[in-house]
Parts: structure tokens; sequence; C-alpha cells
């Protein structure tokens, strides 16, 4: 393997520094690295003959002629073009992994409010591929609309396996242990409170660095993931371009038997291949994977009263064909201070056009201070109530309101315009809590048509 300075960005250390070795800083830039000097072609794409005997391959994100500001494109310049690394594919078990609309018959759950324990890990192996464990999935796969949202637990490092999703782009929260994302364009790795971006079509592996590892995963089968406007904002705060970093170039030359899986229309292939497929020594373009670091998100919320529409935590937003209206929404609820004056300030009981998928990383989040932990997961479908539970709203009606500080936390949500239908698989988990509507069950009635004034 050669890795080009490769650095795990692990500690406060690195952190502090503004250049990630190993990485490229920016959002959707049009990007170029070599792992060898002199890789790249200069000033052209598909030169006759290449340095280094190189083959040039371009991979497509969007539609050639999609207008400039969605166009998404890639040209690696690699050891053997793609065709090398595809033989006669077979169609394998595809385990616990489902596909919109395929989950629609499968649960015979009825309609509710859902939250569940976290998934415990497993004594058999299981690799990114085999760990994807299909919680809900909405829209439809085939006409690019909608998501899916999985558990992924990992206990095995992919060794001589690879993968590609062809039917939406992943994006991977870590919640537990570091993973190791070998790509075709470089390196990433992720710890808690980071995530990666996979998009549609490229081929990595995942390894384990620490132990095993529990991650959230969104599979977007919409437009690719994108910054949301700021609007009256401006033009900072919230997720910042430069923070999103792109691996530099690093390329297996290895030789061995090896096994390429691909997700394509709902359904799991394998094909075998004589080497490793990721054998990009140099690439340019705006189509890579990338990551992000949860804890430079810069929250934007109320300096004086109420509180605003969880919108302003949005960190990357799939848009759809209607201004304002998501195929899916990466939204997350960090550390941040709570200064609102005579405010109820926990999140309000509402319902929602919207369905929200929501996940916690660590700490506690401050609607639901028990029943929802770190790795568990929960589910408010179209239009079902929810909000605060009854604990959180006795306290948030009366304590006194000091500023303070929501600290050690970090809850998300990937919420989507469609219903989220639930998989046979989480519908029959064991950890699927049921009583979980309980926890609304002890608000009082405080209605008193001759007492105005609050008590
Ligand atoms: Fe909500």
């Amino acid at each position: 393997m050669n890795v080009q300075n490769v650095s795990g960005f692990q500690s406060e250390q690195s952190r502090k520094s503004a250049i990630v070795p190993g990485y490229m800083s920016g959002f959707g830039n049009s990007f170029e690295t070599e792992a060898l000097e002199g890789a790249l072609p200069i000033g052209r794409n598909s030169p006759q003959k290449l340095n280094y005997g190189l083959y040039a391959e371009q991979l497509s994100g969007s539609p050639f002629t999609a207008p400039q500001a969605t166009n998404q494109r890639s040209w690696l310049y690699r050891i053997r073009p793609s065709v090398k690394h595809s033989g006669r594919y077979v169609k394998v078990d595809k385990g616990l992994m489902r596909t919109a609309p395929a989950a629609r018959e499968e649960s015979g759950l009825p309609l509710g409010q859902l939250r569940w324990d976290p998934t415990p890990f497993p004594d058999e192996a299981l690799t990114f591929v085999t760990g994807l464990q299909t919680i809900t999935t909405a829209g439809d796969s085939d006409t690019q609309v909608g998501m899916a949202a999985h558990m992924l637990l990992v206990t095995h490092s992919m060794d001589n396996e690879y993968f590609f999703n062809a039917d939406g782009e992943y994006l991977v929260v870590a919640q537990e242990g570091n993973l190791r994302f070998r790509t075709e364009f470089g390196v990433i790795d992720i710890e808690p409170g980071e995530i990666c971006i996979i998009p549609r079509g490229v081929i990595f592996k995942v390894e384990l660095l620490n132990g095993s590892a529990r991650a959230y995963v969104c599979e977007n089968y919409g437009g690719a993931f994108t910054l949301p406007d700021r609007g009256p904002i401006g033009a900072n705060c919230l997720a910042n371009p430069r923070d999103f970093l792109t691996p530099v170039a690093a390329y297996e030359d290895k030789e061995a038997l090896s096994f390429l899986f691909v997700k394509w229309g709902g359904e799991l292939y394998r094909t075998e291949i004589e080497q490793s497929p990721l054998d990009v020594v140099a690439w340019h373009g705006n189509y890579a994977p990338y990551k992000y670091d949860l804890r430079h998100f810069s929250p934007v919320g109320a300096i004086m009263f109420d509180h605003p529409d969880p919108s302003i935590f949005t960190v990357l937003t799939a848009p759809s064909e209607t201004p304002g209206t998501a195929n899916v929404d990466f939204v997350i609820f960090p550390e941040r201070w709570s200064v609102a004056e005579n405010t109820f300030r926990p999140p309000w009981y509402h319902r929602n056009l919207m369905s929200e998928f929501m996940g916690l990383i660590y700490g506690v989040y401050d609607a639901k201070p028990e029943g929802f932990v770190p790795g568990g997961f929960s589910l408010h479908n179209q239009m079902l109530p929810h909000g605060p539970d009854t604990t959180a709203f006795e306290h948030a009606s009366n304590v006194e309101l000091k500023p303070v500080k929501l600290t050690g936390t970090m809850a998300f949500m990937f919420e989507t315009r469609f219903p989220q239908r639930v998989t046979k698989y989480a519908a029959e988990l064991s950890t699927l809590q049921d009583n979980y509507i309980d926890c609304w069950k002890d608000l009082k009635k405080h209605f008193d048509p001759n007492q105005r004034e609050p008590k």
C-alpha cells in the first residue's frame, strides 16, 4: 500500500493543526492529487499515452449534462481500467440490507412512535457489507428518491474484499470505534463524532482500527448531499466548507484473488477479480469521498427567546426538485449554550410532514434524558406527534432560566420528505422498546379556565 502521508486525525494535537496531513480541505472543490509525481496529465484529461503506463477513466456522479452547480465527475488515473475489476457477477445473500420500496410488505408492525436500544455486537464476524442492518427505507431507489437508515456493526476488517453501492451514497456516522475507509480516491479515517460520505459507485473497503465499531448509516438514493443555503445567516457558521476533508491519492498495487461486492437495484452481487481495485494512482475532479468532524459545526440559535426550527442544525442536505423540501437532511444537535429567556427551551411538541430517524452518538439528548441512549435510535414518522418526555417537560417548565451549556452531547437526525417503512428485521428486534410512548403518559392536564396567569 502506498499511502501518501495519511494521518489518522485522531488526537487533539493534530486537530489543532489547520492543515491535516493526508487530506485536502474544502467542500465540492475540483481537487487534484497524485501519489506518484507526474501521474496527473497537465491541461488535458485523456492524452494518447499516460505516464507510468496508467489508464484514464472518468467516474460520473451526475448526468453529463447536469447544470454546473450539480455536475459531478472525476478523472481517475489507474493501473487497470475498472472493466478489469469486474468479472461475471453472481447474486449472493444480501443479509439484512434492504432497499426501498422492498420493505413495504415486510413488517406488520402497527403505526407508532418507535425507539430501540443499541443492537449488541454479535459473536460472528461482520464486515461493512455483512454488518449493514437496514432499519427503515423510504421512497424508491430506482427512481432515485428517498433513503434508507441502517445500523452498521463491524467486527471484522475487509481484506481482499471490496464493495460499491450503485443505489445511493452512504453517509456514515461513527458512534463507537474507529473506521478506516480505503477507497479508490484515498484513505479516510473516522472516529465517533466524525462522518464519512462515500458517493454512489465509489469502490472501498473498511478496516477496523481499535476493535469493533458501530455506526449509523444513511443511504441517500437522491441527489448528492450538499451544504444547505444559509439565508440571512450569511457566509459563515454551521458547517464551514474548509472543514470538509477529501483524501489525497493512495493506491494498492496488489495481485491476489479478490472479491468485489456490488449493491445494485436492491440486490447484492459478487464478482471475482485477480487484483485490488484500489489502484488509482492520481485523480482530479469534484466527485470523491470526504469526511467531516461534527465538532467543527458552529451552531447558531436563539439568543433572546423562543426555539428555532431544527433546520438551523443542518450539516448536509440532499435536495429534491422542490425547493426547501429535502430528499434527506442530516441534522445534528451538538454541544451548545442554551440562553433564551422566558422560553421552553427543549424542542417543542410537534407533528411534521417530514419523517425523522434519530440517533445518539454520545451524551444525553435534552428532550429525552431517559431511555434514548448512545447507539440507540428512534423513529418519528410522518405526522406522528412527538416531543419532550414528561421528565424533560416538567424540568424545562420549572427550571430557573440561567444560561446553561449542553455539554458532551451529539445527537443527529436523518430527516426525509418520505414516510420511513420499518423493516421486518427492525420490527422484530428484541431491543425495540415496547413502552416508548409511555414517556408521554404522565404529561398532566394543566388547563384551568379560571386561572389565567401561569402558576
Ligand atoms: Fe421532530
